[in-house]
C-alpha cells in the first residue's frame, strides 16, 4: 500500500476505534509562506464526530471544521503537497510520515506516547465526567457551592479530578478491573480524587468497587469517613495508618499520588507483591536517590547546579521505578498528567500487568554504576 494511504488508514482505524488522540501537519512547503502548521483533533458539533482544523499561520490561526471523511480526504491532499511531514497520534501507537524533497515517502511507528484522548466537544464547555451536580461530596472538600456550581477557588482542582478520572478511564480500556475490584489509595489526604474515583466507578462505570484510603493524619481520616458515610458511600474507607503497615489482603488497583519520596516506593512494593493488575502513583519529592547519587560520567560537572541535580535525581528516581516495575510484570507509562500550571508535581507512572522484562534490572544496574547509587529504595523493598 502506498506510504500515505497507509498513514489514511491508520488515521481512520484510530477514529473508528475511538483512539485517536490528534494530527498535526509540519513542514510546510504551503504556497502561502505564513502557514506553517495545521493541527488536527475530533470535535463533537450537534452530535456529529467532526475533525476540526486549527491552521497556524505566522500571525494568527483559523479553525474550520469538517465532517470526517471529508477532513481526511484533506489531509490526503496536503501530505506531501504543502506539508512534508504528518505526526498522528493514537493510544495506540505515534505514527510519523516524512517526505523528502523528492516527495517520497517514508512511514515511523512508535508506541504511543499519549496515555488519554481528549474528549470528543466543542470548545465552549469540556464534557466532565466529575460534575458538580452528581457529586455534592465536592461541597463538603470545598470544591463547589451549596447551590452545586463549582467555586472559583474550586475550579484547579476540579479539572485536575477530571483529568485524572479521565486517565484512569483510559487505563481502564486496556486492563479491565474484574468484577468486585478492590481498590487501595495510599497518602489519600483530603480524599479529593479518592471519592471522585470511587463515585466514578460505581456510580458512572457500574462497577461494585470497594476502596479504602489509607492517611496518617487522623484528623483527616476521620472527616473522609464521615463524608463518605453521610455520601451514602458505603464501600469507601479510611484507615488512619502508615501505609508501611497496611496488610493488604487484595489489590486490584493500587493508587498513590502526591506520596513523598519512599512512601510511593512503599506503596509500588505493596501493589506489585499483592500483584495489582494496575498501579498509578503521580511521585512527589525524590530525596533517596539526591543523597545517594554520585555521579561517574560526564554529566558530573552540570550536577553542580541544585536545580539540574535535582532534575536528575528525579529522573532516576521515576525512571527506575518504571523499569523495577516492567522487571516485576508490567507495562508502564510515564508522562505529565496535569499541566504544571496547575502542580509542579504532574508526572505520572501508570501500569498494566504484561510479561516481566528481566533485562531491566540490567539496564538499572548500568544507570546505578553511572551514577554511583549504591540502591534504589524499591530494589530494596521488592529484594531484587
Ligand atoms: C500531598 S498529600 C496528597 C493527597 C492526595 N493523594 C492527593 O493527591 O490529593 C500526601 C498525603 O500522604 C500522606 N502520607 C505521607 N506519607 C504517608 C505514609 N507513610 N502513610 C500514610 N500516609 C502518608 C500525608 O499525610 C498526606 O496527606
Amino acid at each position: 500500500m502506498e506510504t500515505a494511504t497507509t498513514f489514511i488508514e491508520k488515521l481512520r482505524t484510530a477514529i473508528a476505534a475511538d483512539t485517536f488522540v490528534k494530527l498535526t501537519l509540519s513542514k510546510s512547503a504551503a504556497k502561502d509562506k505564513s502557514l506553517r502548521n495545521i493541527f488536527v483533533r475530533q470535535i463533537e458539533l450537534k452530535g456529529q464526530p467532526m475533525l476540526s482544523f486549527t491552521l497556524r499561520y505566522i500571525s494568527r490561526d483559523e479553525v474550520k471544521n469538517h465532517p470526517i471523511e471529508e477532513g481526511m480526504a484533506m489531509i490526503g491532499l496536503w501530505l506531501g503537497n504543502d506539508f512534508l511531514n504528518g505526526d498522528l497520534f493514537t493510544l495506540s501507537e505515534d505514527v510519523s510520515i516524512q517526505y523528502n524533497r523528492k516527495r517520497k515517502a517514508r512511514l515511523f511507528v512508535k508506541p504511543a506516547s499519549h496515555i488519554s484522548k481528549p474528549t470528543p466537544t466543542h470548545d465552549k464547555e469540556k464534557k466532565r465526567m466529575i460534575t458538580a451536580e452528581s457529586a455534592n461530596y465536592l461541597t463538603a472538600l470545598g470544591i463547589a457551592n451549596q447551590e452545586g456550581q463549582i467555586l472559583k477557588s474550586g475550579q484547579k482542582k476540579f479539572r485536575q479530578i477530571n483529568k485524572y478520572i479521565e486517565i484512569i478511564d483510559s487505563l481502564l480500556s486496556q486492563q479491565e478491573l474484574g468484577d468486585h475490584p478492590h481498590i487501595v489509595d495510599m497518602g489519600s489526604g483530603k480524599g479529593y480524587l479518592t471519592f471522585a474515583l470511587y463515585d466514578h466507578l460505581r456510580n458512572n462505570k457500574k462497577v461494585d468497587a470497594s476502596m479504602v484510603g489509607i492517611e496518617l493524619r487522623p484528623k483527616l481520616v476521620e472527616f473522609c469517613n464521615e463524608l463518605a458515610q453521610s455520601t451514602g458511600f458505603e464501600k469507601l474507607h479510611f484507615l488512619a495508618q502508615d501505609i508501611d503497615e497496611y496488610k493488604a489482603e487484595k489489590i486490584d488497583m493500587l493508587i498513590a499520588l502526591h506520596a513523598c519520596d519512599i512512601a510511593t516506593d512503599i506503596a509500588i512494593a505493596k501493589g506489585i507483591k499483592a500483584g495489582a493488575a494496575t498501579i498509578v502513583v503521580a511521585p512527589c519529592c525524590h530525596k533517596q536517590i539526591r543523597k545517594a547519587m554520585k555521579c561517574q560520567t560526564a554529566l558530573q560537572p552540570v550536577l553542580k547546579h541544585g536545580i539540574l541535580e535535582e532534575r536528575q535525581a528525579e529522573l532516576i528516581t521515576d525512571g527506575i521505578r518504571a523499569l523495577l516495575l516492567e522487571a516485576h510484570g508490567y507495562k508502564t507509562k510515564v508522562f505529565e498528567f496535569i499541566s504544571t500550571e496547575h502542580t509542579p508535581k504532574n508526572l505520572m507512572i501508570t501500569a498494566t500487568k504484561a510479561p516481566p522484562k528481566p533485562d531491566a534490572l540490567e539496564q538499572i544496574a548500568k544507570i546505578k554504576a553511572d551514577f554511583g547509587i549504591e540502591y534504589h529504595y524499591l530494589e530494596k523493598l521488592l529484594g531484587d
